[in-house]
């Protein structure tokens, strides 16, 4: 069986690449190396081709003999959407109706396609269910909201089986700290650790459904598998939000460190609450979220120790 994985050399792609290496599957990585890194491949005994998924003869390439597509490959950060929506429209929804049309040419048995949280906007209901009418309040959420639309579009029109996986601000190893468009907690772990300041943009009360990244690999393959998914989206969080003052205490806190964070204005397009009501993922993909949030952080700020000490595996 041969997976394709987009975006394979990034935090999440990388992740499943390990997951379906150690299932003994066949996996091949596209990547064209904006976010992605060398790194997090290293050792691993895949097939990579170099490459820009918005690319007809890239895709057709990458898709040639495939039985599953993992569309993981984007332009994250709802920031750098806001600075350049041209280029997070050519990553994120450009790149995913060439993906599919690729895909859908090459005969692949099913694709699931990375969707965003962000989707929802600031809509003030809480949890967060797919019922609920999107608003997409970024460039960002708006293409990865265009990527869901052209997954439905490709099952209603072709029958061609897609599966949207709506993430929920995922952490983990491998999430690279080092761009101003790093998720926060790569960011404040690895600020912490070289004894740096931590900022809190906006109020330290902004909340999010900080999801460990062991449970969206198997959300993947659960997804995968699932016979009633396609056509569908889902919310894959943790049912628990969290607020950015708690995080920092927390991870202070298991570092014994004391100094309190800065605080620095709101970010342009940020939502202010975010969780996710995973009912639907529960039933129809029978996914369970198996690390909750604190040791998902434990797990994060033992790696990202370790990578400090030794460079990254
Ligand atoms: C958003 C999406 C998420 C998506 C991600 C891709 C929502 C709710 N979530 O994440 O699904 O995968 O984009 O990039 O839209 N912050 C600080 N200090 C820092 C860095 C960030 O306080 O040094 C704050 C941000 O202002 C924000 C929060 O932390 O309020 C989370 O930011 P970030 O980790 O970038 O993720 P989202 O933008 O929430």
């Amino acid at each position: 069986m041969l997976n394709l994985i987009t975006g394979g050399a990034g935090f999440i792609g990388s992740n499943l690449c390990r997951a379906l290496l150690e299932r003994g599957e066949r996996v091949r990585v596209l990547d064209n190396f904006l976010t992605g890194s060398r790194d997090n491949l290293a050792g691993l005994d895949i097939e990579l081709m170099e490459g820009d998924a918005s690319d007809p003869e890239v895709c057709r390439r990458a898709c040639a003999g495939v039985d599953f597509v993992f569309h993981e490959g984007a332009l994250p950060s709802v920031p750098r959407s806001v600075e350049n929506p041209l280029a997070s429209h050519a990553h994120c929804a450009t790149a995913t109706v060439v993906l599919l049309h690729a895909a859908r040419q090459a005969r692949v048995r099913r694709v699931i396609y990375a969707s965003s949280s962000s989707v929802y906007g600031d809509t003030p209901t809480l949890p967060k269910t797919e019922t609920m009418t999107p608003q997409p309040r970024s460039p960002y959420a708006v293409a990865k909201l265009a990527g869901e639309h052209y997954c439905r579009a490709f099952y209603l029109c072709y029958g061609m089986e897609t599966v949207a996986l709506r993430y929920f601000n995922i952490f983990g190893p491998r999430q690279d700290p080092s761009s101003p468009y790093s998720g926060v907690l790569s960011r404040f772990i690895s600020q912490l650790l070289a004894n740096q300041p931590c900022t809190i943009f906006g109020s330290g009360e902004i909340s999010r459904d900080f999801t460990y990244i062991d449970n969206v690999v198997e959300a993947n393959l659960l997804a995968r598998e699932a016979p009633c998914a396609p056509g569908k989206f889902y919310n894959i969080g943790c049912g628990k939000r969290v607020t950015l003052a708690w995080v920092y205490e927390f991870l202070a806190g298991e570092l014994g460190i004391t100094a309190p964070p800065q605080y620095g204005p709101a970010r342009a397009g940020d939502v202010p609450h975010s969780l996710a009501d995973i009912t639907a993922a529960r039933h129809d993909l029978r996914y369970e979220p198996r690390v909750d949030v604190e040791t998902g952080l434990r797990l994060t700020l033992a790696w990202q120790q370790g990578a400090r000490n030794t460079g990254p595996t």
